[in-house]
């Protein structure tokens, strides 16, 4: 797939088909995904792959009560040796630490929607509980959620703002408007919006994903 379509089609999945994931497909996921870039190259991320159904309750409890990760098949926690990172870079060690981990799930993310598969991103979470359910050690802190699973339906379309108010040229606050610098500040109107929006609806709708999440959620 070509990437352009995979980052469109990346939409957060709530709603997973009761279907097993086996670890190699979990794995392939993963193993593209270790090329991602990290500083210095640490790699300072670990992963716990969660499938038996008492601790991904537990760990949708920590999550606030997102029940609907109980139904993905697997639960992969990102973890951050942050010490990795903290010896090689002293005091920007921690943030890079956290770039990092927040980089290969984005891979992760992209990977496991070419695979034809849904994700959600989970970062709502009490670290230090998710650490209990999982005897993760105080020295490494979970990050992340990446629920894993066959989509039964992906999330609605959720908007873009226009790049225009988050692009400035040169400094802080300078926007510029010239022909030159489409499609940075090309003014994206209504219609075109509206029909950039339809045509994503009309591919998940090709390729099957019906999204039935909003009428889910309902319930
Ligand atoms: C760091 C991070 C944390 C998130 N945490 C949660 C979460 O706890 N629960 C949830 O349902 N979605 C969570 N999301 C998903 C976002 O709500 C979602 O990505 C956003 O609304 C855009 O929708 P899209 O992913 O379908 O494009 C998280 C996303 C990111 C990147």
């Amino acid at each position: 797939m070509e990437l352009d379509k995979i980052i469109h089609e990346r939409r957060t999945c709530r709603d997973f088909k009761k279907k097993d994931l086996s670890t190699g497909t979990i794995a392939e996921a993963l193993d593209i995904s270790r090329f991602a870039p990290s500083s210095g190259n640490v790699q300072n991320w670990y992963f716990v792959i969660v499938r038996d159904n008492e601790k991904k309750e537990a760990l949708a409890d920590e999550c606030h009560g997102q029940v609907w990760m109980v139904d993905a098949p697997a639960l992969i926690v990102i973890c951050n040796k942050t010490e990795e990172c903290t010896k090689k870079f002293k005091e920007k060690g921690e943030k890079f630490s956290i770039q990092n981990c927040a980089i290969i799930s984005s891979y992760i993310t992209l990977k496991a929607t070419d695979m034809g598969l849904g994700t959600a991103m989970v970062g709502a979470f009490d670290e230090e509980k998710v650490r209990m359910v999982l005897d993760i050690p105080y020295n490494v802190t979970p990050e992340g959620i990446i629920a894993i699973g066959h989509p039964n339906s992906l999330d609605e379309d959720q908007d873009r703002e226009d790049l225009k108010y988050h692009t400035y040229f040169e400094s802080w606050g300078k926007k510029v408007f010239g022909k030159d610098s489409w499609p940075i500040s090309k003014p994206i109107g209504k219609a075109t919006k509206k029909a950039s929006q339809a045509t994503n609806r009309a591919k998940l709708k090709a390729s099957g994903l019906l999204r039935k999440t909003k009428e889910k959620l309902k319930k």
